[in-house]
C-alpha cells in the first residue's frame, strides 16, 4: 500500500505556532513518529505545502489504489478545489485536525472535505495521524 501523508498551510511550523493547539512536537517530528509507527507496513510519502495549488496539484496525482491521510489546515474550511481534486481521484482519505476544530472558532466547524472522507479525527494530537494509518493498514481498508 501506498500512504501519504499531507499537510496544509502553516503546519511547517510546528513546534513554534500555538502550541496549546498545536503541541510542541515539528513537522519533523511528526514524520518520524509516523514512519516509526508505520514501519514496512506502508510505502510512506510525505508532502507539506503552503500553496493551495501545490496541494491540489500532488493531489490529482495520487490514485484509488492508494491511501491518504490529509490535514489540509485553513484550507479545510475554505477550498472546494481541494474537495473537487478528491472527488476525481477518488482517493481514500482520513482528514485530520491536531486540534479538536469544534472546541475553537465556528469557522474552524465548517469542513468541505468531511463529507467525501472515509472518516475524520480531531483534537488527538499527532496520535490522530497514528490512528488513521491504523485504519488504513486494517485488513480491508488497505490495498
Ligand atoms: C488544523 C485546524 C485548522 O483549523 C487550522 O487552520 C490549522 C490546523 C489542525 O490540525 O488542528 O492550520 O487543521
Amino acid at each position: 500500500m501506498r500512504l501519504f501523508v499531507v499537510n496544509g498551510p502553516n503546519l511547517n511550523l510546528l513546534g513554534r505556532r500555538e502550541s496549546g493547539f498545536y503541541g510542541t512536537f515539528s513537522l519533523a517530528d511528526l514524520e518520524t513518529k509516523i514512519r516509526g509507527h508505520v514501519g514496512d507496513r506502508a510505502e510512506l510519502a510525505f508532502f507539506q505545502s503552503n500553496n493551495e495549488g501545490e496541494i491540489i496539484g500532488y493531489l490529482q496525482n495520487l490514485k484509488e489504489s492508494d491511501r491518504l491521510i490529509l490535514n489540509a489546515a485553513s484550507l479545510t474550511h475554505t477550498s472546494i478545489g481541494i474537495r473537487d481534486a478528491l472527488a476525481a481521484v477518488k482517493v481514500p482519505f482520513v482528514e485530520v485536525h491536531i486540534s479538536n476544530v469544534y472546541a475553537r472558532e465556528e469557522f474552524r466547524h465548517k469542513s468541505y472535505l468531511s463529507a467525501i472522507a472515509a472518516g475524520v479525527i480531531v483534537g488527538l494530537g499527532a496520535e490522530g495521524y497514528l490512528l488513521a494509518a491504523d485504519y488504513f493498514l486494517r485488513a480491508g481498508t488497505g490495498q
